[in-house]
């Protein structure tokens, strides 16, 4: 799950080269809309863009279709990065005078999105104190810069000034969308999937779990900016982008990497840990015979089963139990086939935990491996039924709770403080 980037590309040489742009931010899991400034047509076709991008390509301020269609202020207001590339010389000086005569220019007085610039031009005009000052400016502003680099430029001449390297803005637009999301400098971990548990080498006890909610969950805390661990068991589902993986087996695993990754500001429980497993991993496969033989009967076999630790619990109780820091928010699911809000509240008192996401996964609700949930929040305090929603919505409304959870939590340290 990517972002949506707004690609404002202005009229230097280096514009040919945004099409290419576009295509590895697409790969990168984002959506792009380009905005041409008039000069850039000269260097790269809106009918290029157009192809590659999948989207619209827009460019006049006052064309009447484009302002009903999707006014500037949207265009400005969607994205969740503006990014200017080629920046010219003369647009960095526009946006350094807050500057708006074009569609490009507009959306970027206008956008709260952060923005990242990669200027290109001759060297000396890089090197201008008016280029130098208007970069002071913009950099003071939170607007960020990759490049230019070193090297020929299309002038004919050599210097700083070529526009950075495709793979590098890519790599810009990750960290700058990580630097400055809501949850950025947060740390968070999460569970997803099944656990399979051994019985033999070829034999385990496993759940129907596929690892979509959690991976969902995964996806847009990071999207916010969170620094995220997934601690997945076994599931075909892709690893979110920017986010790093520990895929485990079994439960005992999944707890040795949860504790090897803590601290965190943030744990989600949302892996459907196997609660038993068998008491012995039998180093070779068992044989119909054998076990027939061993338990005096050929129709009946009986495994014998050990409890599994409780990861959940773990967590909520750390400080409690183990010393360390506990996570500010420690958030379980209350997988229920009846009963389920009842359910949830007393789980939430016996994990310790924050927030219960109570889900029915009767086999009517088709949840396991589903594509949609319908959840309800029970915390301490409230109840709140959610519609149902595919896994991607659950995960970023979450998200969008957790981020607003902690700036509130965040808010009321700094009011306490004051007073
Ligand atoms: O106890 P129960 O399995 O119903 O609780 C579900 C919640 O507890 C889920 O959030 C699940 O990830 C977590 N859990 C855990 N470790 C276990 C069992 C459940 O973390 N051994």
């Amino acid at each position: 799950m990517g972002n949506h980037i707004l690609l404002i590309i202005t009229g230097g040489i280096a514009a040919y080269k945004t099409p290419e742009l576009a295509r590895r931010l697409m790969d990168a899991g984002h959506t792009v809309t380009p905005v041409l400034s008039e000069s850039a047509t000269q260097f790269v076709t809106p009918l290029a863009l157009a192809s590659v991008s999948g989207s619209k390509v827009y460019g006049d301020l006052f064309s009447l279709t484009d302002e009903h269609e999707m006014g500037h202020i949207r265009l400005a207001r969607d994205a969740d990065l503006v990014l200017v590339a080629p920046a010219t010389a003369n647009v960095l000086a526009k946006m350094a005078h807050g500057e708006a005569n074009d569609l490009g220019t507009t959306i970027l007085l206008a956008t709260e999105a952060p923005v990242l610039v990669a200027p290109a031009m001759n060297w000396a005009m890089w090197d201008h104190a008016a280029t130098r000052d208007n970069m002071h400016t913009l950099e003071s502003r939170g607007v960020t810069t990759i490049g230019p680099v070193a090297g020929d430029l299309a002038c004919g001449e050599e210097g700083m000034g070529r526009m950075a390297d495709i793979p590098d803005i890519v790599n810009a637009v990750a960290s700058t969308l990580k630097a400055t999301g809501p949850l950025s400098g947060t740390r968070a971990i999460v569970t997803s999937g099944p656990t399979h548990e051994p019985i033999d080498p070829v034999r385990y006890i496993a759940n129907r779990s596929s690892g979509k909610q959690g991976h969902a969950i995964a996806a847009a805390l990071a999207k916010l900016g969170c620094d995220v661990t997934l601690v997945s068991g076994p599931t075909v589902e892709p690893t979110p982008k920017a986010v790093k993986l520990i895929a485990v087996e079994t439960a005992v695993e999944m707890m040795a990497a949860v504790e090897q990754s803590l601290p965190a500001d943030i744990f989600v429980g949302a892996a459907a840990v196997a609660d038993w497993r068998a008491s012995e991993n039998a180093p070779q496969k068992i044989k119909k015979d054998t076990l027939g033989q061993s338990q005096g009967a050929s129709e009946h076999c009986e495994i014998s089963l050990t409890q599994n630790p409780d990861i959940l619990k773990t967590v909520a109780t750390i400080g409690a139990t183990v010393g360390g820091r506990r996570p500010t928010l420690v958030i379980g699911f209350a997988a229920e086939t009846q009963n389920v809000i009842e359910n949830a509240r007393t789980k939430l008192a016996s994990k310790g935990c924050d927030w219960i996401l109570a889900n029915d996964v009767s086999s009517e609700q088709d949840t396991f491996g589903g594509l949609d949930n319908e959840i309800h929040l029970v915390t301490r305090a409230s109840v709140e039924d959610w519609p149902r929603q595919s896994k991607l919505d659950v995960g970023r409304k979450l998200a969008g709770r957790i981020a607003d959870t902690l700036a509130n939590n965040a808010k009321t340290r700094a009011g306490g403080g004051a007073s």
